[in-house]
């Protein structure tokens, strides 16, 4: 499975603050943005990821990141020229994704909770069509909202509807097979002007193959779309970490823990962080697991 990270768009709802930088680096608490969907990515051991932005933010995203190796990844990264809707990513991507299945993750989505990374990869590895993540919301008109049936086929789908059905957002995270690069490549923009992921959803839906799996109620799916929503995601971490001493979204972490990197290389790149409390915490999870090691 091949990994993008959407991170488009023009973030005008953040206006002044994103003129001229990327809503996707702006800072959730102590790190970018980008961090917390690169990370459920890897949680899902996903190390193939295209990252896909504005051309002016394009340079700034590979200083972050660069090419992924010093984390175990590869990273290669693409052009989306203007929002012309979600669905683009499948285009863009298609010769990055060659015959491989996707999962898509929008670059101002963050995911926190227990069990995680299990799903994630019991639904990559059972994937038969899509796989969408529903969340119960108490403003379901400003996302993408799904209807579904008792074995959590999903039987409805509608884009900002004035009358929301349900209460269940479907999130910025979605797996697909192969077939959604054809899919997008033939649709046409809807009244907004835009390709819609719901129209990509809609075929599978069609089928009875397109799954919902609902997070439940421990879990956080954090809103950054507006001042107010940025401030609370980021105090959410900020509450999270400093009650538990533990960090959310540490790509360093996740990159030892699932293998894709030795103690050495994560003590590494702590190393260069030094006066910040993240290099420390890197140099202090890697220091730890050479003492296992050594014992
Ligand atoms: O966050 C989940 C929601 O994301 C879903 O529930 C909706 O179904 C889905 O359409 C989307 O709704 P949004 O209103 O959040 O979409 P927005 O246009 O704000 O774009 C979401 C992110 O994707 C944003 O960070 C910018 C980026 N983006 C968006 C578009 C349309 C791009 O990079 N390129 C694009 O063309």
């Amino acid at each position: 499975m091949k990994g993008i990270i959407l991170a488009g768009g023009a973030g005008s709802r953040l206006h002044p603050v994103t003129l001229a930088v990327s809503k996707q680096l702006l800072p959730v608490y102590n790190k970018p943005m980008i961090y917390y969907p690169l990370s459920v990515l890897m949680l899902a051991d996903i190390r193939d990821i295209l990252i896909i932005s504005t051309a002016e933010d394009q340079p700034l995203f590979q200083r972050l990141l660069g090419d992924g190796s010093e984390l175990g990844l590869r990273l290669t990264y693409a052009v989306q020229p203007e929002p012309g809707g979600l669905p683009e990513a499948f285009i863009i991507g298609a010769d990055f994704v060659g015959d491989d299945s996707i999962a898509l993750i929008l670059g101002d989505n963050i995911f926190y909770g227990p069990g995680m990374s299990d799903f994630l990869r019991e639904s990559r590895s059972s994937l038969d069509g899509c796989v969408l993540f529903g969340y119960r919301v108490s403003d379901p008109e400003r996302y993408g909202v799904g209807e579904v049936d008792e074995q959590g086929r999903l039987i409805g789908i509608e884009e900002k509807p004035a009358r929301p059905r349900t209460n269940r957002a479907i999130t910025g995270l979605y797996l697909f097979d192969n077939r959604a690069l054809d899919i997008a490549k033939n649709l046409t923009p809807s009244a907004r002007g835009e390709l819609e992921i719901t129209d990509v959803i809609r075929p599978y839906q069609r089928e009875g193959k397109a799954k919902v799996i609902d997070l439940g109620r421990g879990f956080a799916w954090l809103d950054t779309g507006t001042h107010d929503s940025l401030i609370d995601a980021g105090q959410y971490v900020q509450v999270l970490e400093r009650r538990q001493g533990v960090r959310i979204a540490c790509i360093e972490e996740i990159a030892l823990r699932r293998g894709f990197i030795d103690a050495e290389a994560c003590h590494r790149r702590g190393a260069r962080l030094p006066k910040s409390g993240y290099g420390e915490y890197v140099m202090d999870i890697a220091k730890k697991q050479m003492e296992m090691g050594l014992r």
